[in-house]
């Protein structure tokens, strides 16, 4: 090889090396040590290196994480091993019944347990060639599965190349799913989209793994956490929990929460302790699964022909219950959209009283055929608002109403339109309360100019009492004017004119995303203020400018241009520029308005603060230009530490970090 072509190779290891460690400080460790603009540009350089010379192109470089070429199916893959389901238990009863057969297949050997999460997802297996990854089948049935490898490729938490020196086939299997924040982040994107949403995040992690797209599957993130391997057909080491040590040192996430157990008590008291945690955790679980620790005893237990007799899933119990419908009552969104809502009677469902389900819209009411009176089956699944499943017909007395579903809208009397086609209600006054009090919800919310404080009864309050007619009147809203609400004390106000005040620099995607312009979810958001960076660019783009963009289609842009042109919007956006508000991209040149000391300054807050809370350290310093991150790393400039400040504060000082505690803090920001 020519030494130029051998120095462009060595490069692109090189670069491959630096992407990979990154990601796995980032995606497995949680402890990024560059900043994404960081991370971008090194994947840049690779993939146009790789593409100018696809002779050096892997099958596991980091590029093909952001997806190929859409697929026109899948093909089916035998697996070499089936991948058996798990027999269910319901109660410790039934543990206790599992304990007793293993105990008898053991014949007085002894043996323990591992007791590890059962991740509400799918299983995927994992398949590697001399340690490099070449294929990701689904279990299907769990003889025949479907090959998703350029999908599986796209899961960070699935190595692209295994970290410990591998030969031959290797087979992890595991389970892919989507955190629950994943799950609502594609959802509010759907809602934008007005695509069907997805019921929990188990469908959505099913539905994403057998998407022909994998530019779609890059996008909404899946996760996997590891729980088997196999060398060939066989488990390669002598316990399960090795298997699971093994697997962490090979760069796969396993689930942190497991325990090892040397009998049935300490299983139980493993189940029983997270099911209490359980509403805690970033994703989904339906359960605990138990295993026999070695795989001897596992291969001679054996097993059925549909599951292991060496494992068992102890279910939680169903978050489903049942009740009456008392009323159903009909709410006005921020776009107008109209939602029926059941009032239940009360009834405790998963540690909480649930007394209202979501019945989507006026479609869902006629497919439920559910009236007022019936007995429901309801479900809940994670934070997710709780929904109707089905109608108890055999509890029905003749006495329930039938409900009609309005004519106008509820809260204003405004006409409602539901245009041929679609399944959603709206209320089309411009002037409905309902919809404004949506408006500055969604403009208040985290993801868009996180105003805290500014909650549902506060708003409620604004638009009645005629306080506040659009967003902008936030930025007029004086001390008295507040203070003088209801269970508004002085301090309390004081707190969230702080807060609006410190919205004021919120950059140009949150404040887009926060317009509430239809179709402009988050992602949008961000595409057309980084597109245009200034708000007033963004006014006097064209529809064809707009959906130039890529990833921007023609209906978001009409949508765009719709919203600028109404004359109560254009000028809405010239009073918020008026008053204060950020209207240019931060770190776009023009306008940005930051402080040195705190200007692209990361910051970690650990600890308790004196006179501050969390959220006003964080959005005072936000207001000057700095960034507040949660985890301690190299690249952090300031650890502002309080009273039992715990491990952050251990990091900081092992890293060698400018601590400082909160009078100086105070200090600097004058
Ligand atoms: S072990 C033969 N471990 O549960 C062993 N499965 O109901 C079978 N699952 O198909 C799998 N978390 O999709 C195992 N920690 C875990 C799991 C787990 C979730 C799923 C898996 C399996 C299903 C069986």
């Amino acid at each position: 090889m020519p030494t130029a072509a051998k120095s462009i190779e060595a490069e692109i290891i090189k670069l491959r090396e630096e992407v990979l460690h990154h990601e796995e400080l980032y995606y497995v460790h949680d402890r990024p040590e560059i900043s994404d603009v960081e991370y971008d540009a090194l994947l840049g350089r690779l993939r146009a290196l790789e593409e100018e010379h696809p002779e050096f192109q892997t099958p596991d470089s980091p590029t093909l994480r952001v997806g190929g070429r859409p697929a026109e199916g899948f093909a089916e893959y035998v697996h070499r091993r089936a991948m058996l389901s798990l027999e269910n238990s319901y109660n410790i009863e039934d543990l206790r019944a599992f304990d007793e057969r293993c105990r008898k297949l053991a014949d007085g050997r002894p043996f323990e347990y591992v007791a590890e999460l059962k991740i509400d997802g799918l299983s995927l297996s994992s398949h590697y060639e001399n340690g490099v990854l070449v294929r990701g089948v689904t279990r299907g049935d769990g003889r025949v599965g479907e090959d998703v490898t350029q999908n599986v490729r796209t899961i960070r938490s699935v190595p692209l190349r295994l970290k410990v020196a591998e030969e031959g086939d290797t087979e992890v299997r595991g389970e892919a799913y989507l955190s629950r924040k994943a799950f609502e982040r594609i959802n509010a994107e759907r809602e934008e989209a007005e695509e069907a949403k997805f019921a929990n995040p188990r469908n959505a992690a099913a539905g994403t793994i057998r998407q022909l797209d994998p530019k779609v599957v890059a996008r909404r993130k899946l996760d996997l956490f590891a729980y088997d391997v196999l060398r060939g057909e066989r488990k390669p080491f002598a316990t399960h929990w090795e298997a699971l040590e093994w697997l962490e040192r090979a760069g796969f996430t396993v689930n942190p929460h497991r325990a090892k157990c040397t009998d049935i008590e300490g299983v139980i008291e493993f189940c029983n302790r997270m099911e209490a945690e359980r509403d805690r955790l970033e994703y989904e679980i339906d359960g605990v699964v138990v295993k026999v620790n070695s795989t001897a005893l596992q291969d001679e237990f054996g097993a059925t022909a549909k599951a292991p007799r060496w494992a068992i899933a102890y279910k939680y119990p169903a978050r489903q219950a049942t009740t009456q419908v008392e009323s159903i009552v009909v709410q006005v969104g921020r776009t107008g959209a109209l939602t029926p809502v059941a009032n239940l009677t009360p009834v405790q469902l998963a540690g909480t009283t649930v007394a209202r389900a979501t019945l989507h819209n006026e479609d869902e009411i006629k497919r439920l055929g559910v009236k007022i009176g019936d007995w429901v089956n309801i479900e809940k699944s994670g934070e997710i608002i709780p929904k109707v499943l089905n109608v108890v017909a055999s509890r029905r007395t003749g006495e329930e109403r039938p409900f009609r579903f309005p004519k106008k809208c509820p809260v204003c009397g405004g006409v409602v339109s539901r245009p041929e086609g679609e399944v959603v209600s709206r209320c089309v006054a411009a002037d409905c309360p309902a919809q404004l009090k949506g408006r500055l919800l969604h403009y208040a919310s985290r993801r868009a100019m996180r105003i805290e404080g500014l909650g549902d009864a506060l708003a409620e309050q604004f638009v009645q009492k005629k306080m506040v007619r659009d967003v902008a009147d936030l930025y007029a809203l004086k001390l008295e004017d507040v203070a003088g609400l209801e269970r508004m004390a002085e301090k309390s106000a004081s707190n969230l004119l702080a807060q609006i005040e410190a919205s004021k620099a919120r950059d140009l995607p949150q404040l887009v995303y926060g317009l509430g312009i239809r179709h402009v979810g988050e992602r949008t958001a961000a595409l057309l203020a980084r597109h245009f960076k200034s708000l007033e660019a963004l006014k006097g783009a064209t529809v064809e400018q707009i959906d130039d963009i890529h990833e921007i289609g023609l209906t978001v842009a009409e949508s765009v241009r719709d919203w600028f042109d109404d004359e109560g919007n254009a000028a809405l956006c010239e009073r918020l520029r008026e008053r204060g508000v950020r209207t240019e991209l931060a770190g776009g040149g023009v306008g940005a308005q930051s402080d040195e000391a705190f200007a692209g300054k990361q910051f970690v807050l650990t600890g308790r603060l004196e006179t501050l809370t969390r959220d006003e350290a964080r959005a005072l310093i936000e207001a000057r230009g700095g960034r507040v991150t949660s985890t301690v790393s190299k690249k952090t400039d300031y650890v502002v530490a309080g009273e039992e400040s715990g491990s952050k504060l251990d990091k900081a000082q092992a890293l060698g970090l400018n601590v400082i505690d909160e009078a100086r803090l105070k200090e600097m920001l004058g």
